[in-house]
């Protein structure tokens, strides 16, 4: 079973607070997810491996680290995914970006694929699915099905706020892949929106509500 890390450092629990306040207007829902997003990826990046190289500093000959591991993958799931990507590349500047267009049917509340834009080397990559809601945990299994079906064989999945209806989803569906979230909530109203959660995550960052 995929592992479940709920990353509380104090700096992204701070920001978190002020996404979920219903006060909190476009322009700083916008920069604080991206603060968060960033914040998230220095933590989940902290394991990747390292080579040594040799440099010359000014002063004398010196062994250094560089990375060296697997190419990153991000993927963000439309549209709220766009908003955690700025953060996200500021840390991992050679990364690539995939895209999968995603959204839940009010009605059904089942995931709708509408683009999926991927890197050609997916298979050599580590991926990390990105998306600030986990809610039912539909959008991001069915994001992560599509991955695997075009070749994806490392995948992690990296949301802000999560219920735990989502985490035990992607645990049964992908047993494989890793879960990282700011915060893990009560769980779900009836109309499937993560209690207590900050709302629409998608209206919230882009203002279309
Ligand atoms: C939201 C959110 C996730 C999904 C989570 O997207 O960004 O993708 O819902 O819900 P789930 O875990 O129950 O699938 P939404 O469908 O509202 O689309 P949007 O990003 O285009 O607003
Ligand atoms: N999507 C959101 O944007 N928010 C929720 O609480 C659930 C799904």
């Amino acid at each position: 079973m995929g592992t479940l890390h709920v990353l509380d450092h104090p700096l992204i629990q701070h920001k978190l607070t002020h996404i979920r306040d219903k006060n909190t207007g476009t322009k700083d829902f916008r920069e604080l997810v991206n603060e968060i997003a960033m914040l998230m990826a220095f933590e989940i990046t902290r394991n990747l491996p390292v080579a040594e190289t040799t440099i010359e500093t000014p002063v004398k000959t010196a062994k250094a680290k560089v990375l060296a591991g697997k190419k990153i993958g991000l993927i963000p799931i439309l549209r709220a995914g766009l908003g955690m990507v700025d953060g996200m590349v500021r840390l991992i500047p050679a990364a690539k970006v995939g895209h999968v267009g995603l959204y839940r049917d009010p009605k059904t509340l089942e995931p709708v694929e509408y683009y999926i834009k991927l890197p050609s080397d997916i298979s050599e990559r580590e991926l990390i699915v990105i998306d600030p809601m986990l809610a039912t945990g539909g959008s991001a299994a069915d994001a992560i099905h599509s991955l695997k079906k075009r070749g994806a064989k490392q995948i992690r999945l990296m949301c802000i706020v999560g219920a735990p209806e989502g985490v035990k989803k992607i645990q049964e569906e992908h047993p494989d892949v890793d879960i990282y979230l700011a915060a893990l909530d009560e769980g779900l109203n009836e109309e499937a929106y993560i209690v207590p959660g900050l709302g629409d995550a998608g209206d919230r960052l882009f203002g279309t509500k």
